[in-house]
């Protein structure tokens, strides 16, 4: 039978035998399969890998700050963590229509990814946590940034990086149980769905800083009642989404006139259907006043019972 713990030994064995004493780089996201890949890369060869994590700012509270941290006090890798969150911002800065927020926050991702790839002149190798599905799946809207550098061929050709995919023989079950295997932490290894171009797209309409503190903080809120309630793992994927409407309401003896954020919870098995989640009143209900009273800026909660078709999970 096939065992997790063979797998990591011919994996890594193969790694050393591809690489020897040569340099790779890897670009880390934050999300499961390219930290899975980077623990793997690790294990085999250590200090030749360099991980770049482009932090654009449209990632979940805390999380950049996070990833950075645990790769670094975990992991021999030399971590390279690129600082864009403001260049993200200036090139979103009025851009309403979300196939242009995609673009521009994929082609934005890459210039910066390749930026900093051209720096290491000694690597060799590109590493990427392409998955089995993925190979399948390439081409549509969901594959991620990182993807569209052998999609499109945009890396930097002078550099001449060979790849290396040394999960594209598994399934996401399978990186999970192998994320595991390799001693990653459960929150990272069950970390729900994240889009590439993070809360950007859960933001209806143009980005400013503003709005991003106010999806950031709100998704920290769900997240939390979600895991005090024991909802985490039931609920296939859940997060905020910023409206561009305000409605009139009361906030102590004052008139307000705050935005509507929408939540968005639902269950799934692959994110292709959808069901919106059933959550307990009580939990909405605690979800709602800890986000009007804790966010400057939001008056009024709704829940979205929408499943899907016909509505996609995303609201944009
Ligand atoms: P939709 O909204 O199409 O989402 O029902 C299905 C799943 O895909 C994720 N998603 C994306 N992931 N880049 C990504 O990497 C994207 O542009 C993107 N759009 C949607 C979504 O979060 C859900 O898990």
């Amino acid at each position: 039978t096939w065992s997790m713990t063979t797998f990591i030994e011919s994996q890594v064995e193969k790694i050393q035998n591809t690489v020897l004493d040569q340099q790779v780089i890897l670009g880390l996201s934050g999300g499961v399969d390219s930290s899975v890949a980077a623990a793997l890369l690790d294990k085999a060869i250590g200090k030749q890998l360099t991980c770049i994590f482009v932090d654009h700012g449209l990632l979940r509270k805390n999380e950049g700050q996070e990833v950075a941290d645990y790769f670094n006090q975990n992991f021999q890798l030399n971590l390279v963590v690129v600082d864009a969150k403001g260049l993200f911002l200036e090139k979103l800065k009025g851009v309403e229509n979300p196939e242009d927020k995609r673009k521009i926050i994929g082609k934005t991702f890459i210039d910066v990814f390749e930026a900093e790839t051209k720096k290491l002149k000694n690597a060799t190798f590109l590493a990427q946590g392409t998955l089995y599905t993925d190979l399948i799946e390439s081409g549509t809207k969901h594959a991620k940034t990182i993807k569209s550098h052998h999609n499109v061929g945009g890396l930097p050709k002078e550099m001449n990086l060979k790849l290396i995919e040394p999960l594209n023989t598994l399934f996401k079950d399978e990186v999970r149980k192998l994320g595991q295997a390799l001693g990653l932490p459960e929150a990272l290894v069950q970390r729900q769905p994240f889009p590439g171009p993070g809360l950007a797209i859960r933001i209806i309409g143009d980005v400013t800083e503003e709005k991003l503190k106010i999806v950031a903080n709100s998704d920290q809120i769900l997240r939390d009642e979600f895991l005090t309630h024991g909802l985490n793992q039931s609920v296939w994927q859940y997060f905020t989404v910023l409206t561009p409407i305000k409605t009139v309401g009361v906030k102590g003896d004052n008139r307000s006139y705050e935005y509507v954020l929408a939540i968005r919870a639902v269950t799934s098995i692959d994110g292709m259907t959808a069901d919106f989640a059933h959550i307990p009143y009580d939990v909405l209900s605690k979800v709602s006043s800890r986000i009007t009273n804790e966010i400057k800026g939001v008056g009024r909660v709704v829940y979205d019972i929408t499943s899907k078709p016909p509505g996609t999970i995303e609201w944009e």
